[in-house]
């Protein structure tokens, strides 16, 4: 595909006013949000869930694509519309995790390499036949003593440039995710400092893996502080040193960062995009692709009843209406509680 196509899927991907939801749970991880609101993970209940939020009516407004497991992209509505098509329908892009998750980093103890390039090329032309338009892979990089390393750094950025060089060449926009975790107690000065370093290797990776940065979005972590350090970081510092940090490493070149949550707060991961954007303009869209920031209480609400599910709908449009103020910096306490 020519690299315009790739530019013109990822300018739709972050258009203004607009962002991702992720909603690509692995068996695992859905596993482990069910049980949160005590509902077994069955097949039934999973397609149900992503049914109701994909059905969300007036979502489109803030919602311009859905990463989808595996899973998802293959089942249907009740009506038998397939999922996918019901996001197309809406004029939502559908977009399809295809990492196989994080596996230990040989020789490195509490490090972690993201696997799933075998085979990759076929998965993603069988993925284009299906009607994606954009591909996910998540790398995580963990904050310790004397980690990360540079070798989880540089081995997991070489997978991310192997990925994103064969999601181009399948005609996938893709989304490129290195995560510095926020669990521990470190600073968020040491929070910038794994990023950056991080960062700084994915772009280099890229460029020699010859991908059209275009024709990609990057999808990184905030610069913030441990989640169990004592003081935490407000939205004003998380926005100066995070937009200090993108501009360090992203070239404008990139349309837009769609951030992940990482395990913050619904209204906090909103709160720092609403800072960031306020001190813009910037080189690129900044933008959300939240899983949890986007679905905790919109799970609180559906609890697995379908006699719920209106209110399930209503808790996910206030997160997606929330966040798509933030994208131009509009985003209030009193918008927060009005709606709410
Ligand atoms: P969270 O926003 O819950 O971190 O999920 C985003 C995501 O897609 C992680 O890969």
């Amino acid at each position: 595909m020519a690299a315009t196509e790739l530019n013109e899927i990822a300018k739709q991907m972050v258009a203004p006013g607009k962002g991702i939801l992720a909603a690509d749970e692995s068996d695992g991880t859905i596993q482990k949000r069910f049980k949160s609101i005590n509902v077994e993970s069955t097949e039934e209940n999973r397609r149900a869930y992503r049914q109701m939020l994909f059905t969300t009516q007036g979502a489109e407004e803030f919602v311009s694509g859905v990463i989808l497991f595996d899973e998802t992209i293959r089942q249907n509505g009740d009506d038998g519309t397939p999922l996918r098509e019901v996001l197309t329908k809406k004029g939502i892009l559908p977009g399809i995790k295809v990492d196989k998750g994080a596996k230990d980093l040989a020789g490195a103890p509490g490090e972690q390499v993201t696997e799933g390039l075998d085979g990759l090329r076929e998965r993603l032309s069988e993925y284009r036949e299906l009607g994606a338009k954009f591909t996910k892979w998540r790398a995580v990089i963990a904050i310790g003593e004397g980690l990360p390393s540079r070798y989880c750094i540089e081995t997991n950025a070489h997978a991310l440039a192997r990925y994103a060089a064969l999601s181009q060449d399948a005609g996938l926009v893709p989304i490129v995710e290195p995560e510095v975790l926020i669990d521990g107690s470190h600073s968020i000065e040491q929070c910038y400092e794994a990023t950056e370093a991080t960062l700084k290797e994915v772009y280099h990776q890229l460029f020699h893996h010859r991908v059209v940065l275009e024709g990609t979005v990057l999808k990184p972590n905030m610069v913030v502080s441990g989640k169990s350090a004592g003081k935490q970081a407000g939205s004003e510092q998380v926005a100066e040193l995070t937009v200090k940090c993108l501009r360090n490493c992203v070239p404008a070149a990139v349309p837009g960062i769609v951030f992940l949550s990482g395990g913050l707060s619904e209204e906090v991961a909103t709160a720092h995009l609403n800072a960031m954007n306020q001190i813009g303009p910037h080189p690129w869209e900044l933008s959300f692709s939240y899983g949890r920031a986007l679905q905790a209480s919109a799970l609180e609400a559906w609890k697995g009843e379908a006699s719920n599910l209106q209110a399930g709908q209503e808790a996910f449009l206030h997160r997606a209406k929330m966040n798509g103020a933030a994208r131009f910096g509009k985003y209030s306490d009193e918008m927060e509680r009005g709606a709410a």
